[in-house]
């Protein structure tokens, strides 16, 4: 099964469908464990991901791995990371249309093969690329979502951004750190009523 997604890794390697490729320095396909039952999607490779190959090992992955820490959970372990695009945009700007168009097939092949229960669509462009435009990413975060066929049940979190957290660092309560420690939690529950 996941000689498919190497398959489709080395596939995507090779991808010139939309204009990054001729600026981007490396594909960033996935981190993480592939028998996993919980996904993570983000939006897009940053700097250190397009240097790197590999997906949220800045600042906000660093951040990342904190929050999954916090409850027991790694990507060595646990999780497997992608973004809704597979590289990086000029200047970090937002994903055109065409680029996810382009690059949705990558996600859906990702997302058939692994097969994961539990989807974190971490930020406003993962998760307008899963459920459409349902509203702004504070009023629908840490509420489950189903996602029906598309991703074949799975239940679906939208979340902050870490690097939203990195821009609002109170820990108050309301605050957004404090609402990510709120919906880790909850995940986490959700992950150890997996079977
Ligand atoms: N932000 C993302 O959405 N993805 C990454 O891989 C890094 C930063």
């Amino acid at each position: 099964m996941f000689e498919e997604l190497e398959l489709i890794k080395s596939k995507c390697l090779n991808c010139q469908k939309c204009s990054l490729c001729k600026t981007r320095s490396n594909v960033v396909f996935s981190d993480g464990i592939p028998n996993s039952k919980l996904m993570l999607i983000g939006e897009a490779p940053g700097y250190n991901e397009d240097v790197q190959g590999k997906p949220f090992v800045g600042k906000a992955g660093q951040l990342l791995d904190k929050i999954f820490a916090s409850v027991g959970l790694s990507r060595e372990e646990h999780v497997y990371i992608c973004n809704t695009i597979k590289c990086r945009p000029p200047e970090n700007r937002n994903p055109l249309p065409e680029e996810k168009l382009a690059c949705e097939e990558y996600l859906k092949a990702q997302i058939d093969i692994i097969k994961p229960q539990i989807i974190l669509l971490c930020g406003n462009v993962a998760v307008q690329s899963i459920l459409g435009n349902i509203g702004g990413i504070t009023k629908i975060r840490g509420k489950w979502f189903n996602g029906g066929d598309y991703v074949h049940g799975a239940k679906l979190m939208p979340i902050f951004h870490p690097s939203y957290l990195l821009r609002n660092d109170s820990r108050v309560k309301g605050s957004p750190k404090w609402l990510m420690w709120q919906d880790i939690q909850e995940i986490k529950k959700a992950y150890d009523s997996l079977n």
